[in-house]
């Protein structure tokens, strides 16, 4: 498994990979593609819990999957996603919900959509050995009062802020940088100014490495954000074996004998 420290040295030299997983068989297949990091992003509420947004997920749901996950990765750093208001608004309670994913859940790490609010915050749950990533610019939990998952760091006072907050949370001991949503030349020139890894999603090709959802990646997402590819088509993958299989017991072909056993003793009583 990476080191959050191995993940730390590869600024500037290597490409880091991240995706989302929520579950053990899809930890497992990210996995055998290599991934070094597997984040259990909050983006579970509307990738797999079926919420409008992120901010109903709660500690205990992110708990839950990051158990999955860390249960069936052996290689890759496990992220778990700190959900909307489990952090940074009490120290206490925000170090008890971020430890319960390291000593519960088997995370390696925790993310926290930051701000001005999370610098003293990564400071402390550095100093009491928790590794955090940091995350700026798109924060979907602050979606209600950005007003939309709009573009970030557009005018030179937001970028310059970002900025200010990327050196403040590297200052603070995080391991990496989440940059979303930003244009492309703030985030190369983030990328530049730092030490610590950037990993971009929306934020163009310069930065140390990049994230998607899960759901985005393989084609699952009925509605993908702007900046997200699909590398495969796994929905007309999905639909094409559940088609089959409805219609092989629609048809009576499914089961077929090799998939049935008969006792022969019961033949004298049936
Ligand atoms: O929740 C999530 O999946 C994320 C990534 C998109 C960075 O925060």
């Amino acid at each position: 498994m990476p080191s959050v420290t191995e993940i730390r040295s590869k600024a500037g030299s290597e490409p880091v990979t991240m995706l989302t997983a929520y579950d053990a068989p899809t930890a497992r297949l990210v996995e055998e593609a290599g991934m070094d990091i597997i984040l259990v992003g909050d983006s579970m509420g509307n990738a797999a819990l079926g919420y409008e947004s992120t901010l109903p997920v709660t500690v205990d749901e992110v708990a839950s999957h990051t158990g999955a996950v860390a249960r069936a990765a052996e290689e890759a750093l496990v992220v778990a996603d700190m959900p909307f208001l489990s952090f940074g608004v009490e120290t206490a309670e925000s170090v008890h919900n971020c430890g319960r994913m390291l000593k519960e859940a088997g995370a390696d790490a925790v993310k926290l959509e930051s701000g001005p609010h999370t610098v003293d915050l990564t400071e402390r749950l550095v100093q009491l050995g928790i590794p955090v990533m940091a995350h700026l610019g798109l924060t979907p939990q602050r979606v209600n009062e950005l007003g939309g998952y709009t573009r970030q760091g557009t005018t030179e006072e937001d970028a310059a802020e970002i900025l200010d907050l990327a050196r403040a949370h590297e200052d603070a001991g995080a391991f990496s940088l989440v940059l979303e949503h930003v244009p492309a030349n703030l985030a190369a020139h983030i990328t530049d100014e730092l030490d610590i890894p950037t990993i971009g999603i929306g934020a163009g090709p310069d930065c140390d490495g990049q994230v998607l959802v899960f759901h985005d990646a393989v084609g699952l997402s009925e509605n993908p954000p702007p900046f997200a590819t699909a590398f495969g088509n796994a929905r007309e993958e999905l639909q094409h074996a559940l088609d089959g299989y409805v219609g092989a017991v629609e048809s009576g072909t499914f089961p077929a004998e090799e998939h049935s056993h008969v006792e022969e003793d019961l033949d004298e009583l049936y």
